[in-house]
């Protein structure tokens, strides 16, 4: 069965699958267009992100949102941002398997009900627990970022990128180009569904 964004935010927003919710202060279920061409997905929510119960709108946040303006041209309205895990582990800490478990149901309903054109997978976590399910082989993020997988899902043709975390490119400046230069063989997708749509019209 599939479920709309709106059904699988209010059950994200009762969510007691693991014991996150306790030090949580705000769920962070994901935001952004329930149409979207592009979904983000990151690892979890951090300090900024708990505060507000939104993804992505820390520092990192900050970065990736200007890249997806300069490099793919669209705002964070256009595209779908959430997380492997829709609430904060104390201290930033990595997510634990158990947690990522208990939460990733809720992962796969988002997946279903936006439907994009792409999937990309912000960082290592995102990327391997992201392949994993979809069966996409996944060696290190250093290795695998930047190309464009196709996967057959159910017998509908699906795509799936890995690129750094943005968080990584504030440690390391060099890698904002990195993750721009994946960024925008993303354009080339967005571009073809666009041309196609207009042929349609014209
Ligand atoms: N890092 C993430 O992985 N997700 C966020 O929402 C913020 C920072």
């Amino acid at each position: 069965m599939e479920y709309s964004i709106e059904e699988i935010v209010d059950e994200i927003l009762r969510c007691r699958n693991c014991t996150l919710y306790i030090s949580k202060k705000n769920y962070v279920p994901g935001e952004g267009n329930e149409n979207a061409q592009i979904m983000f997905i990151g690892e979890a929510p951090g300090r900024e992100e708990d505060e507000q119960g939104k993804p992505f709108v820390g520092n990192a946040g900050k970065l990736l949102t200007s890249m997806i303006e300069s490099v793919l041209g669209l705002s964070r309205k256009d595209v779908y941002i959430t997380n492997i895990l829709k609430c904060r582990p104390p201290n930033n800490r990595d997510p634990m398997e158990k947690e990522i478990d208990a939460c990733f149901p809720y992962l796969v309903r988002q997946i279903e009900a936006i439907d994009p054109d792409v999937v990309v997978c912000l960082g290592r976590h995102s990327a391997r627990v992201i392949f994993e399910h979809f069966q996409i082989p996944f060696r290190s993020i250093t290795r695998d970022r930047g190309v464009l997988r196709e996967k057959d899902v159910d017998g509908k043709k699906m795509r799936f990128m890995a690129t750094y975390h943005p968080a990584a490119a504030l440690y390391k400046p060099p890698l904002k180009e990195v993750i721009e230069e994946d960024f925008r063989k993303l354009t080339a997708v967005i571009k073809r569904k666009n041309r196609t749509l207009f042929d349609f019209f014209s």
